[in-house]
C-alpha cells in the first residue's frame, strides 16, 4: 500500500524566507517508485503523485522550472541529464520512467540506423537509461508532428530502438480537448512495457470527456490590470472582428495575418507566442491560474514565479487530465499482473 501522503513543510534554499507546505509531497515509500526526465513543472508526474508513487530522480535545467517544481513537490531536480554525472544519480531499480523530451531531439534521428546511432540526441539519453535500469513501464510525451517528422522515420526510429530494448510499445495522439479541457493540444504518447501482456492489456480507448471554458475562468474583476489588453488593441480588435459572430465566454486567437478566430476553446498553450496571440473574450490575456487550468492543473499547484515564467512553463507542460487516465490505466495493469502473480 501507497503510505499516506504528509504534509511537508520546507525550508526553501531558493527563497529561504518563506517555507511551504507542499501540495503534492513524495511519499516516504510508495506504491512503484518513477523517475521523471525532462520534469518541466511535474505535469506527468502529478497524476503518478495522486496514485501513491514514489519519485526517486528527477531532471529538469531550467532554474524556473525547478523552482515551481520544488513548490509543489518538494524537491528540486538535478540537472542537465546529457550529463554521465546527472544519470549517476539515478537509483539502479525503478518502475516506471516519465518523459516529454523536447521536440528540437529529434530533428536529425531519422537517417540514423540504430540506436547507438541516436547518440547526440536527448532521445539517446532516455534509451540509454532504459537499457541501463529496464524499468517496468516506459510513458514518452511529444508533440504530434514526431509521428511525420522525416516521413515518419525518426518516430519509426524511436519505436524500433524501444523494441531493440525489449520494450512492447502503443501509441497515439490525444488532444486536450477529449479530456475535458478547453484547449486543443494534441500530442503522442508513446507506453512502452517490458512485460507484452501488460502492452496487450493497453490501449487508448477512454471515454470523451466535455469541456467548459467557463468552469476554468476567473472573474475579471480578480485578474491583474496589466493582463488587460491597451485601448489600441481593443479598437483593433473590433474591426478585425466585424462581422463576426462573438460569444461569450470566448478565447480569441489572433494569428500572424492579423485574422481573428473566435472559439470555445483555445489553441494549444505555447511557450514563445506573441503576447497577445490569445486573449479571453477579446479584452485580456489568461492569468497565471487561468493558464494552469487550461491544462488541468489542481487549484492547490502553487504559483512562485512571474506571470511570464507561469505562460513559458505551461506552454512547455502537459494536459494532466491525459496523463491521469493513462496513468490510471497503466496502475490498473500492474495491479492486475500482480494478484496474478498473488495466485500463482
Ligand atoms: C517539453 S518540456 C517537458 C515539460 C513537462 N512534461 C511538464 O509537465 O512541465 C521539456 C523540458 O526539458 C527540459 N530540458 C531540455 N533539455 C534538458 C536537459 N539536457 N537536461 C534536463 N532538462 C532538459 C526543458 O527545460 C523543458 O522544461
Amino acid at each position: 500500500m501507497p503510505s499516506q501522503a504528509r504534509t511537508t513543510l520546507l525550508y526553501n534554499p531558493l527563497e529561504p524566507r518563506i517555507s511551504y507546505e507542499v501540495p503534492f509531497p513524495n511519499p516516504v515509500i510508495g506504491k512503484r517508485t518513477f523517475i521523471d526526465l525532462f520534469a518541466g513543472i511535474g505535469g506527468i508526474r502529478l497524476p503518478f503523485s495522486e496514485l501513491g508513487y514514489r519519485c526517486v530522480f528527477s531532471s529538469e535545467w531550467d532554474k524556473n522550472a525547478q523552482r515551481t517544481y520544488y513548490a509543489n513537490f518538494g524537491e528540486i531536480p538535478y540537472g542537465d541529464i546529457t550529463k554521465e554525472i546527472t544519470k549517476q544519480h539515478i537509483p539502479a531499480h525503478f518502475d516506471l520512467l516519465l518523459a516529454g523530451f523536447p521536440c528540437q531531439a529529434f530533428s536529425i534521428m531519422g537517417k540514423m540506423k540504430g540506436f547507438a546511432d541516436t547518440r547526440g540526441t536527448l532521445f539517446f539519453d532516455v534509451a540509454t537509461i532504459i537499457d541501463r535500469h529496464r524499468p517496468e513501464v516506459i510513458l514518452l510525451e511529444n508533440v504530434k508532428q514526431l509521428t511525420t517528422h522525416d516521413h515518419g522515420n525518426t518516430f519509426a526510429k524511436i519505436l524500433n530502438t524501444l523494441g531493440e530494448l525489449g520494450y512492447h510499445t502503443k501509441w497515439e495522439i490525444l488532444n486536450a480537448l477529449d479530456f475535458g479541457l478547453p484547449q486543443k493540444r494534441e500530442r503522442v504518447i508513446i507506453v512502452a512495457f517490458k512485460n507484452k501482456s501488460h502492452s496487450d492489456a493497453f490501449n487508448f480507448n477512454f471515454d470523451k470527456r466535455g469541456y467548459e471554458l467557463a468552469s476554468i475562468l476567473e472573474d475579471d474583476t480578480n485578474v491583474d490590470s496589466t493582463l488587460f489588453a491597451s485601448e489600441h488593441i481593443l479598437k483593433k480588435r473590433q474591426q478585425l472582428t466585424t462581422g463576426k459572430t462573438i460569444f461569450y465566454p470566448s478565447v480569441w486567437h489572433e494569428n500572424k495575418a492579423g485574422n481573428i478566430s473566435i472559439l470555445d476553446h483555445a489553441c494549444a498553450l505555447r511557450t514563445g507566442a506573441s503576447y497577445n496571440y490569445l486573449l479571453i473574450n477579446g479584452i485580456r490575456r489568461p492569468s497565471s491560474r487561468e493558464l494552469l487550468r487550461f491544462q488541468g492543473f489542481p487549484d492547490k499547484y502553487k504559483i512562485t514565479v512571474s506571470h511570464s515564467e507561469i505562460r513559458r512553463q505551461t506552454g512547455n507542460s502537459v494536459a494532466v487530465p491525459m496523463i491521469r487516465e493513462i496513468a490510471n490505466r497503466i496502475d490498473r495493469i500492474l495491479d492486475s499482473n500482480q494478484s496474478k502473480d498473488c495466485q500463482s
